[in-house]
């Protein structure tokens, strides 16, 4: 007796016989191939296209052949006229087996297919979101033998998608009735994690979309995806309007306690943000607020705290106590949040610690440090940094009080970075001439054309990695020293070197305004960067090594340091340089991913379960570690891999003038992220 046809689905390698005639979706399904579908076969989504591999496929013994797959049906004539289908391509629910085939699955049509990301240390996303959407035909109500609507969609749901055990939430109950009275008995249902009917829809739909929200103490972004495909489909930001109440973290804490009921407030003025960003996004895209059904945030533990309405006054004092440390899953609405469907679900990631939030879940996710066979430091670095070291094995976190002076705050020319700040400085070692690059204009201070291209914007002060840079250059030509004091005999060498009270400063741009760098302006830096490396350090003792593997600078700013300057200053541990890199929004990258994963959500509960966290405040090896750090770049590691890439001076100090009006102090907590 002849066999029944042979079919190979590539690039699976699944295979198997079926009797002439059966759908290739059907043998697919059967054989665990990965195909898309949300109408259930019906010809409607377009979802299940194939191609077909023609020639020999020596390796199976089959010879595919065009004749060997059943001609274009009216069903896909009229997909293809409504929708098209692409070139070479057929609706596997409607093309049958009739011989031999080799069929490709292309990565459009994977249920689970990967978004690609573009660094080479970051790992590919896998499209498995927590929304699906399912078309189903509903029997009519029978008076003879009856039953609610309700049960006879969670019927269909059995019969058509082999989906059980499904809750069904009253807001769908209170719509059901007249979804499937419009839809003629034909609804599509969105399902949550498969688990929870959130959402009905008269006949068929397909548009599915959610929203990775990222909620800084200075900035909220956002970025609709579809869920799909794992397209970011529009992105915008907008300023927090809390800091009414507060620039940093720590005053917003201090107004709540001061003003009883002041989380209100602070509750309702994020969450009407939130609302504004997803008006603007889904007005960027051209979709209906509807259609985003899922929306995931990191953010601080005080942002996460006040974002749910949660009075943050616990996070203010030691033991700093979480409300929650757990990811937390509810509707949209319980958070009062209304510019998307009615039925949306919402996730928000797990606060590691006290000081350690959702964000830094974020960059978990989003860097891997848990799955690296290499020991690599993960640094956050915002207002506070958030600092994360180890391998698979074993997995450090703790947050170090760096203050804002990365971001340009307490520096006397420091500006956010913004069109006109200088963001790049070189300094000749002979001449100590500075130039700079400033946002917005590709040229150098010294090419022609410079004055005319920023003539909009001005030259307005220094950003956080102009700063970084600055400093950096004045201590490869010798105008800072090694304790960070500005070497007052440089003045015979360059006016730029000025006697400024009983200290000198450095002057970077004449005219109007003036950007001089004074000696507080370094002793900020210097306290910032010793408290970054203390943290780092402090986490190494406590693995147990001397040297890093690898070093991923997070965080926006993070993304514009040149990471060179960063380990000139000392920023972080000595590190082979090609080994140093910037993953820029990690946190809001982790968001995205928690979004169109699923099982990312239930892996980060797993890890931070294994975090082991470590607070500074109480280590007494911190402050040691601290005041070792104040150096450039550190007073007594000689940063030995950094010498060998870049001509380090030759130590030099001022004496007990080095230490300054305010160096080796140890900084007050500042809870920005
Ligand atoms: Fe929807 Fe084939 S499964 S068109």
């Amino acid at each position: 007796m002849a066999q029944d046809p042979l079919i190979v689905f590539t690039p699976s390698g699944r295979r198997g016989r079926f009797p002439a005639g059966t759908p290739v979706l059907q043998a697919a399904r059967s054989l665990g191939v990965d195909i898309d579908s949300v109408c259930g076969g019906r010809g409607l989504c377009g979802r299940c296209q194939i191609r077909l591999s023609t020639g020999e496929f020596s390796k199976h013994g089959i010879v595919s052949r065009g004749e060997n797959l059943s001609a274009a049906n009216q069903v896909e004539a009229r997909y293809d006229d409504k929708r098209g289908i692409r070139a070479g391509q057929r609706l596997s629910c409607q093309a049958r087996i009739l011989g031999d085939l080799a069929i490709d699955v292309p990565r459009e049509s994977q249920v689970h297919k990967q978004v690609v990301r573009k660094r080479a240390e970051a790992r590919d996303i896998e499209i498995d979101p927590a929304i699906r959407l399912h078309y189903i035909e509903v029997e009519q109500p029978d008076m003879h033998n009856p039953s609610g609507d309700m049960e006879r969609v969670m019927k269909a749901l059995h019969e058509q998608w082999e989906i059980d055990g499904l809750e069904c939430d009253l807001r769908v109950l209170q719509v059901l009735q007249k979804v499937l009275r419009d839809g003629d008995w034909k609804i599509t249902v969105a399902v949550h994690r498969g688990q929870v009917l959130t959402t009905a829809w008269p006949g068929f739909h397909d548009q599915a979309y959610g929203v990775a929200v990222d909620v800084g103490s200075t900035t909220i972004a956002a970025h609709l995806c579809k869920l799909a495909t794992g397209e970011v489909v529009a992105s915008a930001g907008i300023m927090n309007p809390q800091i009414r109440f507060g620039e940093d973290l720590m005053s917003r804490v201090s107004y709540v306690m001061m003003n009883p009921g002041g989380e209100v407030e602070l509750t309702a003025a994020v969450r009407e943000a939130i609302d504004t960003l997803f008006q603007e996004v889904a007005a960027e895209a051209g979709i209906d607020k509807d259609d985003i059904l899922n929306a995931t945030f990191v953010g601080n533990p005080i942002m996460h705290h006040l974002l749910l309405g949660i009075d943050p006054t616990e996070l203010g004092g030691a033991p700093f106590a979480l409300a929650a440390n757990s990811g937390l899953t509810f509707w949209a609405s319980e958070i009062e949040l209304s510019e998307l469907n009615r039925g949306a679900r919402v996730y928000v990631l797990p606060c590691i610690a006290g000081h350690v939030g959702a964000d830094t879940a974020g960059v978990i996710l989003s860097e891997s440090p848990h799955l690296s066979d290499e020991i690599v430091l993960v640094v956050d670095v915002g207002t506070n940094a958030e600092i994360l070291l180890g391998d698979k094995q074993r997995l450090l976190a703790c947050s170090s009080p760096t203050g804002p002076a990365f971001e340009g705050a307490q520096i006397s020319c420091g500006q956010r970075a913004a069109p006109g700040a200088i963001e790049r400085v070189r300094i000749d070692p002979e001449t100590l001439e500075p130039r700079y690059k400033v946002i917005g204009c590709d040229l150098w201070s010294d090419q022609e054309g410079f004055d005319a291209a920023t003539e909009a914007t001005g030259v307005t002060g220094v950003c956080g990695s102009g700063i970084i840079e600055v400093l950096a250059e004045m201590y490869l030509s010798g105008i800072l020293m090694s304790d960070g004091t500005i070497d007052g005999a440089m003045a015979a060498r360059s006016g730029r070197v000025r006697p400024d009270g009983r200290t000198f400063s450095y002057l970077l741009r004449a005219g109007e305004p003036e950007l001089c760098i004074q000696q507080n302006d370094v002793r900020a830096i210097q306290l910032a960067k010793a408290a970054l490396y203390a943290g780092a350090r402090l986490l190494m003792d406590r693995l147990g090594i001397e040297n890093l593997d690898r070093i991923v600078l997070a965080g926006a700013f993070g993304s514009h340091i040149d990471t060179k300057y960063a380990m000139v200053l000392g920023m972080i541990p000595d590190c082979d340089l090609a080994k140093v890199s910037a993953a820029g929004n990690a946190a809001g990258t982790g968001a995205i991913i928690a979004l169109l994963n699923q099982s990312a959500r239930d892996e980060i509960a797993q890890v931070i379960r294994r975090v082991e966290k470590i607070e500074t405040a109480v280590e007494p090896r911190f402050q040691e570690h601290f005041i070792a750090a104040m150096g450039l770049p550190h007073t007594s590691e000689p940063f030995a891999r950094l010498a060998a890439a870049v001509a380090l001076p030759a130590p030099k100090t001022g004496g007990a003038e080095a230490r300054g009006d305010n160096g080796g102090r140890r900084r007050r907590r500042n809870r920005n992220s």
